[in-house]
């Protein structure tokens, strides 16, 4: 029943490989295996931890943990068996990790949900490193970490509640997790955004809290479509179950005031030791604030150019000193109908003061990488 915290051995040439799809990159192949969740004095795992006791005290014994599902995961389990559609951005090469065009690094832990009712478990919290293309920015990496709660209801219990099955699962998920963002974050107003949608539930909703003045989105959930519970659970057509995923820096972030996201990574002990297992109450103390340096670079656009495509060599040059990659101009050529972005990159160590010379490297590598593997064209 204990989330078994084994190791996560994954070779190179299984995520970085020679088929063309293949858009995984070293820094990227470098973070697997880390599993920070797995840490009981790191920030993400004393979240993970209160979330455990939580749903343990809630219902004892219920709900079986998973903490180290491997990351690497059938094209068909991160979407198809969610039921995402065939054209749904988030099967895009731009936004996902592809290992081939049959493998991806899973994108979210839902990509979970499938298998494990297959194998029978009716009620599991299943947490782990997921993987996405994105921006550079104080929230954003390209890794980071969720979990994924389900929990499947028997005809007898909508019945003893005198309740539909649909409404009967909503309520009991409302109820479970307003409870766990009481447990979370003391006794804050909740509140639930229905405009929200996923393929994989129906009714979906998104859960907020307000805390310091403001409301913030905390996780999406819903009542798991029939359908996935049918194809997957022996006699699951018969049944009914409620699904939530979470990220976990998100909460963290909020929880203990971290400003930046790249310092859940961080091997500082001036961060690492602000933090205990089990003690939700640190509040963050930035150890020192080092200066920002600013680059700006110029070029005329390619077919190859995305935002998310540039922010992936930013990282793969600068590693953690790159802050934020943001777009600051953009413009059409009246004549010729080219278009020049201007982005503005930030790089600023969490730990040490940069040199000049350093960042005027990495930034000519920046541009030097931007040409060679976009094609962009440097003003
Ligand atoms: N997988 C979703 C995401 O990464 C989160 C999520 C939403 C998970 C609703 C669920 C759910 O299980 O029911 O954004």
């Amino acid at each position: 029943m204990g989330a078994a915290a084994a190791a996560t051995v994954v070779k190179k040439e299984d995520v970085i490989t020679s088929h063309p799809q293949n858009n995984v990159s070293e820094n990227i192949f470098l973070k697997i295996g880390t599993n920070l969740h797995h840490r009981p004095d790191h920030p993400l795992g004393i979240i993970k931890n209160a979330i455990f006791d939580y749903f343990e005290q809630k219902n004892p014994g219920k709900f079986r943990k998973f903490d180290d599902l491997y990351p690497v995961v059938k094209v068909t389990q991160n979407f198809d068996e969610l039921l995402i559609p065939a054209d749904h951005v988030s099967r895009s090469p731009n936004d996902t990790y592809y290992v081939s065009d049959e493998a991806v690094l899973r994108c979210h832990t839902s990509a979970h949900q499938a298998q494990l009712l297959r194998e029978g478990n009716a009620a599991f919290l299943v947490t782990g490193d997921v993987y996405r293309r994105d921006t550079v920015d104080a929230t954003h990496y390209p890794v980071f970490h969720q979990m994924e709660g389900v929990r499947v209801f028997e005809p007898e219990e909508w019945e003893g509640a005198g309740l539909d099955p649909t409404e009967y699962a909503e309520r009991e998920l409302r109820a479970e997790l307003e409870g766990l963002a009481k447990h979370l974050f003391g006794d804050v107003e909740c509140r639930w955004d229905t405009a929200a949608t996923f393929p994989f539930t129906d009714p979906s909703i998104e859960l907020e809290i307000l805390y310091n003045g403001e409301w913030l989105e905390v996780l999406g959930c819903g009542v798991m479509q029939q359908s996935i519970l049918e194809d997957n659970l022996a006699a699951g057509g018969g049944k009914k179950a409620w699904a939530f995923g979470l990220g976990l820096e998100r909460l963290a972030m909020v929880l203990f005031n971290i400003p930046d996201i790249r310092l859940f990574w961080s091997e500082d002990e001036r961060f690492l030791k602000q933090f205990k297992a089990g003690d939700l109450t640190t509040t963050f103390q930035s150890f020192s604030k080092f200066p920002p340096c600013y680059k700006d670079m110029t070029f005329w656009l390619s077919d190859e150019f995305t935002e998310n495509n540039l922010c992936e060599i930013v990282r793969g040059v600068a590693g953690d000193i790159a802050e934020e990659v943001k777009l600051i101009d953009e413009f059409t050529h009246p004549k010729h109908g080219r278009t020049s972005n201007c982005f503005r990159i930030t790089y600023r160590s969490m730990e040490r003061s940069l040199t000049d010379e350093e960042i005027n490297k990495i930034q000519d590598q920046v541009r030097a990488d931007a040409v060679t593997k976009l094609g962009v064209e440097l003003r």
